[in-house]
């Protein structure tokens, strides 16, 4: 038996202990509880407006939690400022694409690479012979296959190149930690394949969380499951136990799992 595999105790990445946020009146997160092992692969489904985003934006510093503790590693996290969040391991994208459109795809990830090194976009300063930042900024633009696209500006790229970028430029601060809101989101099914694959490639040695609705993504991409109904964790567990966990199933996945 494997119990030596059992009894080794994995790093944890992240963590939430009774996590609760309230707007107002509006109790939207109830007492969230969630562990991230490092390296892991960790999907966050639920139904609309279950608070999967708001999760997010508190765990980046969006939003500070009404209660509750948030870790990266062992550092407390929970009421710093986003940027710090940032600076400490943890990359976020948006649900809603978030690229300068007017800027061209290597400028868009060179502003990534060069916020990581805390320096300011400025026009005099003869940024191009930061050779670091060049060097950094080239490999990423391989890293997300838009070498040939160096040149196009951010807004002529198809929606999912577009996509490709974001990624790229959350990936500019090297993160221990990247969250993703929806990656796959309005991609055709050959342009949600790819982006799959790519994240596979990106995210290998880094800690991943993805909301995502696509349950062939999330099943085939992620290590675990965590369930989000109503502000709170129903379940987390392996893909295969998901699938056949009653409770998530007429909470959330129905007919889809039922079919
Ligand atoms: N800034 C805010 N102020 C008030 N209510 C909010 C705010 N942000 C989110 N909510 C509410 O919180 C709930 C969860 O939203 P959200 O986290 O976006 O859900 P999901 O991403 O799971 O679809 C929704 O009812 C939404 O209206
Ligand atoms: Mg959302």
């Amino acid at each position: 038996m494997s119990t030596q595999v059992h009894n080794q105790v994995r790093p944890i990445a992240l963590s939430l202990r009774d996590v609760n946020k309230s707007f107002g009146e509006a109790h939207i997160i109830r007492g969230v509880n969630l562990e991230l092992f490092e390296g892991e692969r960790h999907a966050i489904i639920g139904p609309n407006g279950a608070g999967k985003s708001t999760v997010f934006h508190l765990i980046s510093g969006q939003f500070k939690p009404s209660s509750g503790e948030i870790r990266l590693g062992q550092q407390l996290i929970s009421g710093l400022p986003a940027e710090k969040i940032n600076h400490l391991g943890l990359a976020r994208s948006f649900q809603i694409t978030n690229i300068f459109p007017k800027l061209s795809v290597y400028e868009n990830l060179r502003l990534g690479v060069m916020q990581r090194f805390g320096m300011q976009y400025t026009l005099w300063r003869p940024i191009a012979g930061y050779v670091k930042v060049r060097e950094l900024t080239e490999q990423l633009l391989e890293q997300v296959r838009l070498t040939r696209h160096r040149d196009t500006l951010g807004g002529e790229l198809s929606y999912s190149e577009q996509r490709s970028l974001e990624i790229g430029m959350t990936l500019a601060s090297d993160p221990k930690v990247l969250l993703l809101d929806e990656p796959m989101a309005g991609m055709s099914r050959e342009e949600t394949d790819y982006t799959v694959d790519l994240l596979r490639e990106l995210t290998a040695g880094r800690t991943l969380m993805i909301v995502e609705h696509d349950m062939d993504v999330v099943f085939s991409l992620c290590d675990r499951i965590s369930v989000l109904v109503y502000g709170q964790v129903v379940a987390t567990d392996t893909p295969e136990n998901i699938r056949n966990n009653k409770q998530v199933q007429e909470a959330y996945l129905g007919t889809e799992v039922a079919a």
